[in-house]
């Protein structure tokens, strides 16, 4: 919707200039009227039906160019993401190329392309019929015109300057007929065009702030909890959560672990209110979290997700992005780049936090590793100052002895904060005071890292027949944190 919203407002400033187009034509149409009328009105009759077999025609070619826009969006788009994925550079083309599937990818852009040029082709030949279609009908009242001026000349009753003059009006007026239908048309195409901006403009998002929104908390002090969430998402009739409860205390970190798909990334969504649950709640120091306002739940809440934004700019704008009203505090920038271990590589760059990240639009842009930028993603995080912190893989990528610096600083970093951990690392859940299992939406085992322990015995068998052997242990690998 919001592509085909933005691809036609070029065509809000001619809508405009017509409108006093129009001013003009009917200036012009009223003059000429009263000089017809006065002669012959049935010449005035003869013209003015002109406009409606113009105006007919011209809807159905503008509804014909709807379809065709309406048809080739979606099309279009994918054959603009074959063509992106060759020609865009970025990640994907190391695969295309090494797999060798170039070729494949180059026929279905062809197919695509070929497609959308023989809808053109079709609308343009049904086009070019209603234009000729109209101007034989045009002809055909301009020579019926003709014959009514010749009978009164050939009678005398007119002279053949009168003749001369009265051809000239008619044709005037015939013009301006067809102006004002066109004008009247592009009126119409315009609305037609439009309505996907329109349709944006009146989009009420799913996700309503309340009436009289109360402010986040300025210190959290009973904590979260999930109270029999429930979720499915917009469209899907499979519940992802189940009846879902979960009490996180302040300060507590909790590490989510879990399958592929079993909702632990649903959870942040619901959390930062992303979506709301289908039925239960979430509360906030006993508040449901859908009466703060909007503006001070995203101040309050830190996020990391698994699929972070890759901003391509410069390394201290992507650092400080998650407080924009931040952005000039370089020191923090600073700070959160080493507590994310991302200074590191950083100091090694000639323009240290002036890089530019990327070479969507500049060439000397600089090109990070996934490990690299998963820790620019980490200092972003690091540097909102929230009291809720939700950490979605954020080291998946990042290597062993990095990892092992980042955890040194995250305890204190974490500090008086809520952290929400999901990883399938396991060094990184050891960090949590509390690990949750969750399976298909539920939790199937939780504690702390000890408790889990010496309930090992169970946990072990528990986690490695339902997790199929993800997390074969749950002791930290001693050469580390121990
Ligand atoms: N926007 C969406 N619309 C519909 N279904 C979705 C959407 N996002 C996720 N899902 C579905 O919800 C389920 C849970 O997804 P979720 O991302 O929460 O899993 P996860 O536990 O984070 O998995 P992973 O370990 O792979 O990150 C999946 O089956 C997924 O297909
Ligand atoms: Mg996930």
């Amino acid at each position: 919707m919001i592509h085909e919203a933005c691809d036609n407002t070029s065509k809000i400033p001619s809508t405009i200039w017509r409108t006093t187009d129009i001013i003009t034509i009917l200036v012009s149409l009223i003059t000429t009227f009263g000089i017809l009328l006065k002669f012959d009105w049935r010449i005035l009759i003869i013209l003015i039906s002109l406009i409606i077999p113009n105006l007919f025609l011209s809807i159905r070619t503008s509804n014909l160019r709807w379809i065709l826009f309406e048809w080739s969006t979606p099309t279009g788009r994918e054959a603009s993401y074959y063509k992106y994925s060759l020609l865009g550079g970025g990640r994907q083309i190391q695969e295309i190329k090494v797999s060798n599937f170039v070729t494949y990818i180059v026929n279905k852009f062809e197919q695509l392309s070929n497609k959308i040029i023989r809808m053109q082709e079709k609308i343009a030949v049904k086009e070019a019929i209603n234009r000729i279609l109209l101007s034989l009908i045009e002809n055909l009242l301009i020579i019926i015109v003709i014959i009514m001026l010749v009978k009164p000349l050939s009678l005398g009753i007119i002279t053949v300057g009168s003749f001369t003059f009265l051809f000239t009006i008619s044709m005037r007026f015939s013009g301006s007929t067809l102006n004002l239908s066109e004008n009247l048309n592009n009126f119409y195409e315009t609305a037609l065009f439009l309505s996907p901006l329109y349709k944006l403009l009146n989009f009420k998002p799913k996700i309503k702030e309340d009436k009289q929104p109360l402010e986040f908390p300025s210190k959290i002090k009973r904590g979260i909890v999930f109270k029999n969430v429930s979720f499915k998402y917009p469209g899907s009739k499979r519940y992802i959560l189940k009846n879902f409860n979960l009490e996180i205390k302040p300060k507590e970190s909790i590490a989510i672990v879990g399958e592929n798909g079993s909702g632990k990334t649903t959870l942040i969504k619901l959390l930062t209110r992303l979506y709301d649950p289908t039925s239960g709640e979430i509360l906030i120091d006993g508040i449901n979290l859908k009466r703060f306002s909007l503006k001070s739940l995203y101040e309050n809440i830190g996020v990391i997700f698994q699929d972070f934004f890759r901003f391509e700019g410069l390394i201290h704008e992507n650092i400080a992005l998650s407080q924009v009203s931040n952005i000039k505090n370089i020191s923090h920038v600073h700070k959160s780049a080493q507590m994310a271990e991302a200074w590191e590589f950083i100091k090694n760059l000639k323009m240290k936090y002036k890089t530019h990240l990327g070479r969507s639009f500049k060439k000397t842009g600089e090109i990070l590793s996934v490990g690299q930028w998963q820790k620019i993603a980490l200092a972003r995080t690091f540097f909102k100052d929230a009291q809720i912190l939700c950490l979605d893989e954020p080291t998946a990528s990042i290597d062993a002895k990095a990892e092992y610096e980042i955890f040194k600083k995250f305890k204190k970093f974490t500090t008086g904060k809520i952290t929400i951990l999901i990883s399938h690392r396991f060094s990184t859940v050891t960090m949590a005071n509390k690990i949750i299992v969750i399976e298909n939406g539920k939790i199937i085992e939780e504690g702390s890292h000890s408790e889990l322990m010496r309930k090992k015995e169970n946990m072990l068998k528990c986690i490695c027949s339902k997790l199929k052997g993800i997390y074969l242990e749950l002791k930290p690998p001693k050469s580390k944190l121990s």
